[in-house]
């Protein structure tokens, strides 16, 4: 199992009112799983990925990463579990402003420990995102997409077995968001990567091979849909259900 969580809940003061954020969420990821979760707007989705993280912790419940409780671990090892195992492309891209986009993307290998050789490694990455052109740009030189583009190659670039992709495609067109999914895809497929992908879009979620729904904090358990072979329908379909 490379990422669980077991009956995990997270409380968040909101006003006078204790909320739960997430509400008892059972979630397993195994090797060469491409799942994906949909839900509406504030319905815990990015807390989610964020738990499973190791980025934020839980009220109750537990998270596993390569079958460690992460809560079982001191501060330094749960980090070095967390840069070994997980990737995380972030809804808001979170890349470092003082660095270039060669720079942000080649991050993961310098914390790796590759502090020479990483240069042609990032360029290729930038490439293969259509970002050749952009390397020494900074972040705030970028357009949107361009950072969205430089935060996915950062997940793709250090090789983790598991990629937790939280809106990768919110702020791509239609043919650089197919882009990306190919790559994501192709990472599964054909490196053996895992994926949890958190979508609004339901043409990308028909290429997961299970998706969830996420409503209150709450995983739905009917409807759960299961590829391959998914199709647009199916996940119109199943938001039309939910009322989502
Ligand atoms: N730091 C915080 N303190 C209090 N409440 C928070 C905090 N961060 C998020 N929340 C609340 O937690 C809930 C879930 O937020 P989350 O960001 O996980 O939603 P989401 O499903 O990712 O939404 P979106 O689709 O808009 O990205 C929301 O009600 C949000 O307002
Ligand atoms: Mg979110």
């Amino acid at each position: 199992m490379l990422a669980a969580a077991k009956k995990l809940f997270l409380f968040r003061q909101q006003g006078d009112a204790k909320t739960a954020i997430l509400d008892d969420v059972e979630l397993e990821i195994g090797e060469r799983d491409f799942h994906c979760v949909m839900g509406p707007s504030g319905s815990g989705k990015t807390t989610l990925l964020y738990l499973l993280a190791g980025l934020d912790e839980p009220s109750a419940g537990s998270v596993h990463l390569s079958d460690k409780d992460l809560s079982q671990l001191a501060e330094n090892k749960r980090t070095l579990l967390r840069r070994k195992s997980v990737a995380f492309v972030f809804q808001y891209f979170h890349l470092l402003p003082n660095l270039t986009l060669a720079e942000n993307i080649g991050l993961p290998l310098w914390i790796q420990g590759k502090s020479t050789g990483w240069e042609p490694i990032a360029k290729d990455w930038a490439e293969r995102l259509g970002l050749g052109d952009r390397l020494h740009a900074l972040p705030h030189e970028l357009s949107g997409g361009e950072r969205q583009r430089t935060s996915i190659a950062r997940a793709l670039v250090g090789g983790q077995p598991l990629i937790l992709a939280d809106e990768p495609t919110g702020n791509l067109s239609q043919k650089a968001g197919a882009e990306v999914m190919d790559l994501l895809r192709r990472a599964v497929d054909e490196e053996g990567r895992s994926v949890l992908l958190v979508t609004h879009n339901p043409r990308d979620a028909a290429r997961a091979d299970k998706v969830q729904f996420l409503l209150d904090g709450r995983l739905v358990e009917d409807p759960v849909l299961h590829g391959p072979d998914l199709t647009v329908e199916q996940v119109h379909e199943a938001l039309g259900q939910l009322h989502i």
